[in-house]
């Protein structure tokens, strides 16, 4: 048997809509993302699931993202390729904002990359997830399935052959993420979304970003913190989270930088510039949102290492 893990991640980042994602990992050391373990070869693809989110899967295995990515992978290398015998450890919650497809997609797609001898390179690898990503979300991108390849904080370069490239990083920035129990599918926040913006909006979606990027090269923490701003999706997504403002004030009284929706929602982000700032946030967090079974609040660092054997 052969087990495999991807890290869940934080997609846009509040600043990069589309185009920044973070792969996130536990400081306590918890895996925060799912595992699957190939187990045999059979004359028929065979597939089982277990883990604290399972019950939010498809009841009918040949709708799990795994048999989808099989099937795609088969396809894109164009070979007859022998069935597995599959089990997925679904740790993320569905529709959660933390990369929870992507996560299936990623270490499904790394995991038969991987034992049929990688027949795709890295490119073609992205390629194959972000299309299966599109067919969950009705668009594609990329802000997730790369960090929870490749590990890092990624920057997408759109209509690059290297598709994504790793950004700098603070060592000592915590991100700390809750989940609040409740769904939005992707599908639905991006429904919201307009198709097309201002010419001021475009600008300063791209000043931010560029100022956010720089000052990552540049190692300037306070522009980094002060150019995490959403001024496209959060907008637009404040009615499905209307809880993002008053937590928000909180935060930012305690001295925290930054909250924003990760990814696609409900899960909420705090960056933080410490340890203390991290545990303060995270106790916001679960007085706001523990009384549901379903929720969870992680202090994470940056997950240096994405998808891989374990
Ligand atoms: N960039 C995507 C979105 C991430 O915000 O719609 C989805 O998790």
């Amino acid at each position: 048997m052969t087990r495999y893990y991807a890290p869940a991640s934080t997609g846009n980042f509040s600043v990069g809509f589309d185009l920044i994602g973070l792969a996130l990992e536990p400081v306590s050391g918890e895996l925060l993302g799912d595992v699957l373990e190939i187990r045999a070869e059979s004359s028929m693809f065979s597939f089982s699931q277990s883990g604290r989110y399972v019950h939010q899967l498809p009841a009918n295995p040949e709708d799990n993202l795994v048999y989808i990515c099989f099937q795609a992978f088969a396809q894109k290398v164009a070979s007859l390729l022998p069935h597995l015998v599959v089990h997925l450890q679904k740790n993320l919650p569905v529709g959660s904002g933390l990369g929870s497809s992507a996560c299936s997609i990623a270490v499904a797609c790394y995991a038969f990359n991987e034992y049929f001898k990688r027949p795709l390179n890295t490119a073609q690898l992205l390629q194959l997830m972000a299309e299966c990503e599109g067919g969950v979300s009705g668009s594609m991108h990329f802000d997730n399935v790369a960090p929870s390849l490749l590990g890092g904080l990624q920057l997408m370069l759109p209509g690059s052959a290297q598709i994504c490239r790793a950004l700098p990083w603070f060592a000592h920035w915590r991100v700390v993420v809750c989940y609040p129990g409740t769904v939005i599918s992707t599908k639905t926040a991006r429904d919201v979304l307009p198709e097309a913006v201002n010419r001021a909006t475009a600008i300063e979606f791209s000043g931010l970003l560029a100022r956010f990027v720089s000052a990552l090269y540049e190692q300037d923490e306070n522009e980094a913190l002060a150019s995490i701003q959403d001024v496209f999706a959060e907008p637009h997504r404040l009615a499905l989270i209307p809880e993002l403002l008053p937590l928000r004030k909180k935060m930012l009284e305690q001295g925290i930088a930054h909250l924003g929706i990760s990814g696609s929602g409900p899960t909420l982000f705090a960056v933080c510039s410490c340890e203390a700032q991290a545990e303060i946030a995270a106790g916001l967090f679960r007085s706001h949102y523990e009384k549901n079974a379903d929720a969870m609040t992680h202090i994470c660092q940056i997950a240096e290492h994405g998808a891989r054997q374990i």
